[in-house]
């Protein structure tokens, strides 16, 4: 197993190019399924989830091609269709195979995801979504099983809402389902992510008739079949603003390039509202559709030590749960008491223990961490929990004194790219190790 080892202490300096988006390149790898011809995609992320979808698509009985950011889907119409749990396990999004495969197939057995370390993490909606298209749907021994309705499934109207708002893959699985349903459906209170966009924006691509992405109600009319086609990843607005948080804590001079500012709103505004020197472009080509448009952002040093400020992480265009643990680090190095609250995964909250063993003043109550800066961060072992709690802790190691060992990393190659080689080029001590502990 792998570990960093972070020495901190150094402004980052340089320029850096985001990757391809985990959270976009699940599902649109996902939709393959539903396409009669092949799918060849660009700009895709080297990353374990991607792998892994990769590997259950194989299984699914799709030709699956390619390395290295090139790959190429073709599905047949018939195949297998179950998604086992050992997929699963490995990596929730699998659950977005469920609505590719009962349009196209017919049928689906995935397994419950079960909860997970950011918390309870249900696909109700999904099942809701699906079900108002006509499916039958069982939970059998921990796995769901999906089957359409003699004649396939048909267009209906439904609201996707949890209490904690909107769904991102639930509204990627129903609006999947829907493109080769009989008839229109609308779905209410769907997701505005851009993840969503983009996979609306592929799919018309190919054939399909989505439109609203974007905003919260989709409206979907039902296609008889769907024709392969070309699929350009988008750039990571996670990596994106890990990378721009990294910058901000070591008071750093860095462009980050190749992302879409316009997706980075909250954050942005939150930095230079927290006094954080930044700016940003749009590049004079690309774009195009509804998604945002390519550019780069430029933190500068700050002169001022930056104020901590509260923050809500919400569905967007909220400020984003997947940075909420990288934003409670760079808080440490602020002024002030700040409450930060995240409305999406309540529970998201493992890092705080950790960046505590760091020296960070935070305190939780519920879903809000209280953050009192600054504090004297300095290196120490610590575990990651998840992707982003992984990415949290290389950002406080980045600033902390001494070395800092961050055990567990497998987690940040599920979601981030050579994390450790961007950062270095960026003046970071970084280095990535065999732990010799065992797990
Ligand atoms: N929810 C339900 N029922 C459902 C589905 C969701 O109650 O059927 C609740 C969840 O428990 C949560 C809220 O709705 O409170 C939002 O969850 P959502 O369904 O939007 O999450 P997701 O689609 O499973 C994606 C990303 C996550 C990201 C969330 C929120 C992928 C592969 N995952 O998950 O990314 O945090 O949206 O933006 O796209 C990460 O990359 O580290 C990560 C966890």
């Amino acid at each position: 197993m792998d570990r960093f080892s972070v020495l901190g202490g150094r402004p980052l300096q340089g320029q850096v190019t985001v990757s391809g988006s985990k959270n976009a390149a699940l599902p649109l790898l996902a939709a393959s399924l539903l396409c009669e011809g092949t799918v060849e995609y660009q700009g895709m992320p080297e990353l374990r989830d991607v792998a892994t979808l990769r590997e259950l698509l194989q299984g699914l009985g799709a030709v699956v091609e390619g390395a290295g950011s090139a790959a190429r889907v073709s599905a047949p119409a018939e195949g297998p269709t179950e998604a086992p749990y050992e997929m699963v396990r490995r990596m929730r999004a699998s659950v977005c195979v469920l609505g590719p495969l009962l349009a196209r197939r017919g049928r689906a057995r995935v397994s419950l995801p079960g909860g997970c370390v950011i918390g309870e993490r249900p696909i109700d909606l999904h099942l809701k979504g699906l079900a108002a298209l006509g499916a039958r749907i069982e939970i059998e021994h921990g796995t769901v099983v999906a089957e359409a309705p003699p004649g396939g499934l048909r267009g209906t109207r439904v609201y996707l809402a949890s209490r904690n708002g909107s769904t991102v893959l639930g509204t990627a699985n129903v609006m999947m389902a829907a493109v080769l349903a009989r008839g229109v459906t609308v779905i209410d209170a769907a997701a505005e992510e851009p993840e969503v966009v983009g996979l609306a924006e592929f799919l018309n691509s190919c054939g399909a008739c989505v439109s609203g992405a974007g905003g919260n109600r989709l409206v979907i009319e039902g296609v008889p079949r769907l024709r392969g086609g070309m699929c350009t990843i988008p750039p990571d607005r996670v990596e994106a603003g890990t990378l721009i948080l990294a910058a901000a804590i070591t008071c750093g001079d860095v462009r980050v390039l190749g992302c879409r500012p316009g997706e980075l709103a909250a954050l942005l505004d939150l930095l230079q509202r927290a006094g954080v020197p930044c700016n940003w472009g749009e590049d004079p080509e690309g774009g195009g559709g509804r998604s945002e448009r390519p550019g780069w952002v430029h933190v500068s040093p700050w002169q001022r030590r930056p104020q901590v400020l509260d923050v809500v992480a919400r569905p967007y265009p909220g400020f984003p749960t997947d940075l909420q643990a990288q934003w409670l680090a760079f808080c440490t190095v602020g002024e002030g008491l700040g409450l930060v609250t995240d409305a999406v995964y309540p529970d998201r909250f493992m890092h705080v223990a950790e960046l505590n063993r760091l020296g960070a003043g935070i305190r939780r109550e519920g879903s809000t961490a209280m953050v009192f800066g600054p504090a004297r961060l300095s290196g120490a072992p610590v575990t990651a929990s998840d992707l982003r709690a992984s990415a949290s802790l290389i950002l406080a190691g980045l600033v902390a004194r001494g070395q800092t060992i961050v055990r567990r990393v497998y987690h940040l190659d599920r979601g981030y790219e050579r994390l450790e080689e961007k950062l270095r080029s960026l003046g970071a001590a970084v280095e990535r190790e065999t732990d010799p502990e065992p797990p």
